[in-house]
């Protein structure tokens, strides 16, 4: 099929979560002509429902390597020492930008940041804003900002349905269908991958419908390597109703005070932990797992008795007036949680500027990994890392093209303005899929794809459930061409999830040993090496180990 070539710019961002905007804000300051796309509303994404807050040492007690302690002992011995050290080295500058740009964070005396504790975290370092609405404040915020920025344009309701590449191999622009479902091209010299998670892919998430895991799966098809797709982290206490999209419960509440009972009315987190409530959320998440199926139940209750209701009021006002609005007995019973698919550890795998193993094709966010989560990640760390990596990102394609002007290359920028789109004349030409399908036909398969992948490769994974899974996704896989692109976008989102749940699983299969998130019934071992899974294009799947010089790296 030919796809005309609507624009040009320098820098194509897919995705308009924190990660996204802050990689936008930066790199027009450094004079680059930006297009951030969003597959839904600019604001839709996980960033947006980010409720803890963001891990910052910020006290003057607390410090660097406490916190990088923490993220290591977490990570299980997975993470990358090097990323960890840097990221959390600049957290306290990405923070102060952040005030900078307008972001408002909720404080205790004066303006000292009020600070929570989280689990796994030896120290209250989780600054918030609006209670337990950080994500909405801070989106807020960079929307403003992005919105009145002359050098972004931004295409909402956008969806990328390919990232293309040159003849050298290199990223060079993206095949969208628009929101009136006008397909084409836009060419760029970077296409930065920002496109969040795959929760999306779990009947159970807290992930909003957008997190299908399509930038992940769009940047392994042109060639980028996979990294630790079998590590999902699932967040122990989340609200699930019949026909209602799950609702979080932050561990902020954990961090102050709540605790966990079984619908017998024991109390049961210290019983796996000696950290209790505040256990790693792969161990804590497991235990309520146990609880609900030994007491022959769907959850148990985050007994929130120790509040009173003015302060959880203006303290969590998001989750109070959702559980007033459902109808939850507070400050009685208190609140029914379960665990839920939640972040999605792995995923292109990138040093810690974002640059891939594929030329000018730069990943950040949660699609991202560089190793700084390792096999399991601290709460409030994720935010960290979209506030701090979009700045190492942006100068370094911007130290890559002085570098490039030095070298007596032409320099980036001279292309059409946005604004003379029209004097494009190129038109591509791509193999698509341009079979129909039946919408309706895909919603009931991808509900039942959620279902089965929930089964699985949820919290206990065993090689048995495993392959079975293999061969129903091989089947689905035949039936709706997952090889090939599709014209439609519906079906390509469907076809991502597929694709992208095949290699979890023989990620999940082929590691036989337990490791953070990643738990098998069947080899419940904790690995001696800790070795990241790495997909290359052609599928083979390698192993690399991290290492583990450092002595802080050891498994909690
Ligand atoms: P997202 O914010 O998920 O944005 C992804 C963007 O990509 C969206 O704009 C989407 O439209 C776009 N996109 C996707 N596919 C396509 C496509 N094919 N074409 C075009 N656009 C596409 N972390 C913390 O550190 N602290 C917290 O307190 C916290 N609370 C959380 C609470 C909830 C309910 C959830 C779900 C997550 C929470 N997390 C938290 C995790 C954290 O919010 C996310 O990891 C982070 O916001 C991801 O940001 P991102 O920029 O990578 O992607
Ligand atoms: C939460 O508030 O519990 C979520 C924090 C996170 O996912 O890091």
């Amino acid at each position: 099929m030919q796809f005309e070539v609507k624009a040009k710019y320098d820098v194509i961002i897919v995705g308009s979560g924190i990660s996204g905007l802050i990689c936008a804000i930066e790199l027009s300051k450094a004079g680059k002509a930006v297009c951030l796309l969003s597959k839904e509303a600019i604001t839709e994404g996980s960033s947006i429902y980010a409720q803890g807050g963001i891990a910052i040492p910020l006290d003057s007690s607390d410090s660097v390597e406490k916190h990088l302690e923490d993220t290591l002992k977490a990570g299980a011995g997975l993470s990358n020492i090097e990323v960890a050290k840097e990221i959390i080295s600049s957290s306290n500058s990405s923070y102060e930008k952040l005030i900078s740009y307008g972001v408002k964070f909720d404080t205790s005396t004066g303006s000292k940041p009020h600070l929570t504790k989280e689990a796994a975290h030896s120290y209250a370092r989780v600054c918030h804003a609006g209670g337990d609405a950080t994500g909405r404040f801070v989106i807020k915020t960079l929307i403003d900002r992005v919105c009145r920025d002359p050098n972004i344009s931004i295409a909402q309701g956008t969806m990328v349905i390919s990232i293309l590449k040159d003849n050298a191999g290199a990223a060079c622009g993206v095949l969208v269908e628009d929101i009136t479902k006008d397909k084409f091209a836009m060419f760029a010299d970077d296409v930065i991958v920002a496109s969040g998670g795959a929760g999306q892919l779990f009947e159970l998430t807290t992930n909003p419908k957008v997190s299908t895991g399509d930038g992940i799966v769009m940047a392994h098809r042109i060639g980028a390597c996979l990294q630790d797709v079998e590590m999902i982290q699932f967040h122990p206490t989340v609200l699930i109703e019949e026909n209602k999209d799950p609702l979080l419960i932050t561990e902020a509440i954990r961090g102050e005070g709540a605790r966990l009972r079984n619908t017998k009315g024991d109390y049961f987190a210290h019983n796996y932990h000696k950290d209790g409530e505040l256990a790693p959320r792969d161990i804590l998440a497991r235990a309520i797992l146990n609880e609900i199926k030994k007491t022959d139940s769907k959850f148990v209750y985050l007994d929130v008795s120790n509040f009173t209701e003015d302060y959880f009021k203006s303290r969590f006002p998001t989750i109070y007036e959702a559980c007033l609005e459902r109808k939850i007995d507070l400050f009685n019973l208190g609140i029914p949680v379960a665990p839920a698919a939640h972040y999605f550890i792995g995923g292109i795998q990138c040093e810690v500027t974002g640059k891939t193993n594929v030329s000018n094709l730069w990943a950040v966010g949660e699609c991202a990994s560089s190793g700084f989560h390792g096999a399991n990640r601290l709460a409030s760390n994720s935010l960290l890392e979209c506030i701090v990596v979009p700045h190492i990102l942006a100068r370094e394609i911007v130290k890559r093209n002085e570098r490039a002007v030095e070298a007596g290359f032409k320099p980036a920028g001279t292309k059409p303005a946005p604004n003379q789109e029209s004097k494009l004349e190129n038109c591509i030409s791509l193999n698509i899929d341009d079979s129909s399908f039946d919408e309706n036909e895909i919603k009931c398969q991808v509900k039942e794809l959620q279902k089965r992948n929930l089964i699985s490769l949820g919290l206990l994974r065993n090689e048995k459930t495993i392959i079975n899974h293999l061969k129903y996704l091989e089947t689905l896989s035949e039936k709706y061409k997952v090889e090939k692109l599709s014209s439609n976008s519906q079906a390509q989102e469907f076809k991502n999830m597929i694709y992208l749940s095949v290699l979890i699983s023989k990620a999940a299969w082929l590691r036989k040993e337990s490791l953070g998130v990643h738990y098998r019934e069947d080899f419940p071992g904790i690995a001696m090496d800790k070795k990241h899974s790495i997909f290359a294009l052609d599928d083979s799947l390698t192993y690399k180990s991290e290492s583990t010089e450092n002595p802080l790296v050891k498994a909690s």
